[in-house]
């Protein structure tokens, strides 16, 4: 049996493994981080996140960005697909909510983490492997940024175990 704490894996990796990293303080965009928290190496000055609503505020950098080329992969888009363009720079201003898209991703992510917390942990499947056990964006995306209708044959193909079953 999965531990429950598997099941939330896909959106919370790794979460508690930087507690230094944990404040939830504002931190200006561009702020360095102090070498102290980086284990002496010198790093290239990495914004914290200033806006997450529903993503774990302590999030460490590189478990934010995993989870967010997840996203784009599932969806098959570029970060600027919910991320909009700073109209001065042209660069993406990650924490601007101007995109709808943003808005709608976050929905998405409470609504998979509900499925995975509240249904799933009930589902008991001794055919279903490891990666059966949680649903993930690209479960319904499967690489499009809108999941395509799905219609059933109208008759279902059958199959010689059918013949078996009770009619
Ligand atoms: C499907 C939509 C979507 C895609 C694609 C996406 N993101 Fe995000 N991103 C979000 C959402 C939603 C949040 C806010 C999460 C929250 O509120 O907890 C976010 C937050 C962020 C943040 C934190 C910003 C802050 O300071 O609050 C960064 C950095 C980021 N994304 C980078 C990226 C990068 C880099 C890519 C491309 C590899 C990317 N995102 C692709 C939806 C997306
Ligand atoms: C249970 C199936 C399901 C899962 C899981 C799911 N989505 Fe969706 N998603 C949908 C459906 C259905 C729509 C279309 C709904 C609508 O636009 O009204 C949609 C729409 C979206 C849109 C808007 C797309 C557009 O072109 O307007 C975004 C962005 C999105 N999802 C992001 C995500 C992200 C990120 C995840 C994972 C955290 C996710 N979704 C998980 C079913 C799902």
């Amino acid at each position: 049996m999965q531990s429950p704490l598997f099941l939330a894996a896909a959106l919370t990796l790794a979460v508690a493994a930087q507690p230094l990293l944990g404040q939830n303080a504002p931190a200006a965009a561009g702020q360095t981080i102090p070498q102290a928290q980086t284990g002496g190496r010198p790093r290239r000055p990495q914004p914290k996140p200033v806006n997450l609503k529903v993503l774990p505020k302590n999030i460490a950098r590189e478990d934010l960005i995993k989870i967010m080329r997840g996203y784009a992969g599932s969806l098959g888009v570029e970060c600027s697909f919910c991320h909009a363009r700073n109209p001065q720079t042209h660069k993406l201003d990650f924490p601007s909510d101007a995109k709808d898209d943003k808005t709608i991703a976050r929905t998405m992510i409470q609504m998979t983490q509900t499925i995975n917390e509240q249904y799933m942990t009930q589902v008991h499947d001794p055919d279903a492997m490891p990666e059966d056990k949680h649903v993930t964006c690209g479960t319904c995306h499967r690489g499009n940024s809108m999941p395509e209708h799905f219609v059933p044959l109208a008759e279902p193909r059958r199959r010689p175990s059918d013949d078996e079953a009770p009619q």
